[in-house]
């Protein structure tokens, strides 16, 4: 911050002269402050709402992923086709885009999408407040063309939306399933790993933000898999990991969340090697979050230090992501405490497959 005050001329009413005033840069923060706050907050409508409705246990359907469609289009990339900046983030995983509204995609463009974030891992659209202001109803409906939309068992959701899980975290409180006691925030997780059909493709989006802080990491599963040697990959294609959502319900239930467990918590076993079923494209689907075995530790260490796999985004504003959940893994970051920032974001979150063995037959 620099030292340097504000000079302001004002007028003196009674002697009809001008007098200078100095402002110090605390003084104009507080304005700023003062004039934020009576300002409505542009977003409060998706603010999150904690109802105390309770969910039966969700039932299996059969998906049909949208990126089969796209690979019998001639071009599968034309909805990039007028976009102004295409750049890879990293060789094995996420790409950047400007110039395409991601809002005005049509059918055939959403199914390309899909397919694209499949075999990229991550996207990042820049300029997307067509996108985050066309409100709820409009979210739902997006996210439906990917999948049945997840209903998340704990978290915050706009009022009259339980399909969109909102994050929502500033000074006074936190909404998020973080270890506030832990040396560091990351957590590296795929999301609702737990679920019997865990999601696919995912949209999210930050509404408001700290100026600098709150990135989100990023990294391919598919990557850090092909790390490892031909042996010991054809040995963990025979593993399987339980997926446990009971400690992120005691977690809410503790108080430390919304304090609210609206559908009883599941664990589910899933294979250690997926396969995707657009992509055909082999990951290790295990994360520090939701699974626990000591033959795991090994590979969380191996996600954990592989930077060589991961990418960072920073979040600018009106930016949307997409990534994979089924061959992605991502941690928030959480080092904004001091800016005195809120940072609020959505997720749309269908649900995809039952993972597939990576290993045929493999019974589960
Ligand atoms: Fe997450």
């Amino acid at each position: 911050m620099t030292s340097t005050a504000t000079t302001t001329t004002v007028a003196d009413a009674e002697q009809g002269i001008a007098t200078l005033k100095l402002r110090s840069p605390a003084q104009e923060e507080q304005q700023k402050q003062e004039q934020k706050e009576e300002e409505p907050y542009r977003y409060a409508h998706l603010l999150p709402h904690f109802s105390a409705d309770r969910y039966p246990p969700l039932t299996p359907f059969e998906h049909v992923d949208p990126g089969h469609r796209a690979l019998a289009l001639p071009n599968p990339r034309a909805f990039l086709e007028n976009a102004t900046f295409i750049d890879d983030l990293t060789p094995h995983l996420g790409t950047e885009v400007h110039g395409v509204n991601l809002a005005e995609l049509d059918s055939s463009g959403r199914d390309q999408l899909a397919l694209e974030v499949a075999r990229r891992g991550l996207m990042v659209f820049r300029d997307q407040q067509d996108f985050i202001d066309r409100g709820p109803e409009f979210y739902r409906q997006w996210g439906s063309h990917f999948g049945r939309l997840h209903i998340h068992p704990t978290s915050g959701h706009p009022a009259g939306y339980p399909e969109i899980h909102l994050v929502y975290r500033d000074l006074n409180k936190s909404f998020n399933f973080e270890y506030d006691d832990a040396v560091t925030p990351t957590v590296w997780h795929s999301d609702v790993s737990y679920e019997l059909q865990p999601p696919g493709l995912t949209t999210f989006f930050l509404l408001a933000q700290p100026k600098s802080g709150g990135d989100t990491l990023f990294t391919s599963q598919v990557a850090t898999l092909k790390k490892l040697s031909a042996p010991f990959v054809a040995f963990l294609r025979t593993l399987k990991a339980v997926h446990s959502g009971f400690e992120q319900a005691e977690f809410s239930k503790g108080g430390r969340r919304g304090g609210v467990v609206r559908r009883d918590p599941v664990e589910h076993i899933h294979p250690v090697i997926r396969r995707h079923p657009v992509t055909g494209d082999e990951a290790i689907y295990v994360n520090r979050q939701f699974t626990r075995q000591t033959i795991l530790k090994f590979l969380f260490d191996h996600i954990d230090k592989s930077q060589d796999n991961q990418a960072r985004v920073r979040w600018r504003p009106n930016t949307i992501v997409l990534w994979d959940n089924r061959v992605t893994a991502h941690s928030a970051i959480i080092d904004f405490e001091q800016s005195g920032s809120a940072r609020h974001g959505a997720r749309i979150t269908p649900q995809a497959e039952r993972p597939i063995p990576a290993l045929d037959g493999l019974e589960l």
